[in-house]
């Protein structure tokens, strides 16, 4: 045999395999969701049944008193939500509020389905503050403000006022959002997810605790740090999973399992963050996060208009770029479904290498 047609054979066969490596990589940066839904699925530890924590049979009923400020307690009843989104926000970051007002959160009825946005304050030390509030809310009856101080420290005791509010005066919503004032959500993307779960119209939908997971958290220990949580506070080498805080999804039999676990919880001080928080809580009742890559966790994402339409929750977007982004998303037919999957592999990778590189945290 020719030495020369042995030669060309071998590069014959390292073109093939190339072209098959470049096959994949475009394969897998389409399919990117899958993959890293997979990857996620590997790390997370299971549900390791209960954590000792006895649940009461019942709890005491949510009296009203308990919030100062609220729409009416028949909003739900009169609107029978599919969903309802809580946003945690601070009592002064009334730009954030407007803006989801004007955006996403000004959206009542998405692909079928009735939809209402409300936000979660607790009471500001500041006076001023305090009577901005009151007439926010008079003039935008959207405000649910708890009996509590609001500061970051207190992030905990919002999220529990939170499930207690749902519980008592929004039974009738399927899914509860609870969504932080600096996350951009898509409505639309958000809808076609719960609906893919397969709840039929009429049937009642399982425990869901959805959103963006995080595996195997060690807890701060550096007593210096904003995040330092004592060994009695959490005695653990690591959290329960965990859906990233910035934004999750509860099923409604998932928000009374919790909310019945969270009033069995001991409150120890300082408190676990609001996130670990609920993970502990779903975990004492077995109930399991489920990930989803279509949730940004931590590092922002570049934006990109067909990314964005895939998207469920976007973090750190600040009050102008969510009404630059909304309005742009919105302003053109949607990207086809090659054009969102391409960009959302690609904003997925970038993302990922900047990680990498130590450009975002
Ligand atoms: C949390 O809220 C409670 C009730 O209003 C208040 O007494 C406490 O000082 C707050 N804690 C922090 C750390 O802000």
């Amino acid at each position: 045999v020719p030495l020369k047609l042995i030669r060309r054979r071998g590069h014959l066969g390292l073109l093939s395999a190339l072209c098959l490596l470049v096959f994949a990589c475009l394969l897998a940066g389409l399919f990117i969701d899958y993959i890293e839904s997979w990857i996620t699925s590997l790390g997370m530890s299971g549900v390791v049944g209960a954590h000792g924590v006895v649940l009461p049979q019942s709890i005491p009923p949510t009296r009203p008193e308990e919030y100062l400020l609220m729409p009416s307690p028949l909003v739900c009843q009169r609107a029978k939500p599919y969903l309802i989104t809580l946003v945690t926000s601070a009592p002064a970051n009334q730009k954030a509020r407007q803006a989801i007002r004007d955006t996403w959160g000004g959206e009542v009825q998405v692909r079928g389905h009735r939809v209402i946005t409300l936000f979660m304050v607790g009471q500001p030390s500041d006076p001023v503050l305090a009577s901005e509030l009151v007439e926010e809310s008079k003039e935008r009856g959207d405000l649910v403000q708890g009996r509590f101080l609001d500061s970051y420290a207190n992030l905990t005791l919002k999220t529990l006022s939170m499930l207690a509010w749902a519980r008592r005066f929004c039974p009738q919503a399927r899914f509860l959002a609870k969504v932080d004032d600096d996350v951009m959500i898509n409505p639309s993307a958000l809808l076609h997810y719960l609906t893919l779960y397969g709840v039929a119209p009429e049937s009642e939908p399982t425990d869901l605790y959805l959103g963006r997971v995080h595996v195997r958290v060690a807890p701060e220990r550096n007593p210096a740090s904003k995040h330092f949580l004592s060994e009695v506070a959490f005695r653990g080498a690591t959290f329960p999973d965990y859906c990233s805080g910035t934004a999750y999804v509860l099923s409604r039999p998932a928000v009374l399992k919790l909310s019945l676990a969270a009033a069995a919880m001991p409150l120890p001080k300082p408190l676990p963050p609001e996130d670990v928080f609920v993970g502990m809580c779903a975990q004492a009742v077995g109930i399991g996060p489920t990930h989803s890559p279509f949730f940004s966790g931590g590092p922002s994402l570049p934006y990109s208009r067909c990314c964005y339409q895939a998207m469920v929750s976007v973090h750190h977007t600040q009050p102008e770029e969510m009404l630059r982004y909304w309005a742009d998303m919105h302003s053109t037919a949607p990207c086809s479904w090659l054009r969102v999957r391409t960009s959302f592999g690609f904003c997925k990778v970038r993302t990922f290498l900047r990680v990498l590189l130590g450009f975002a945290s």
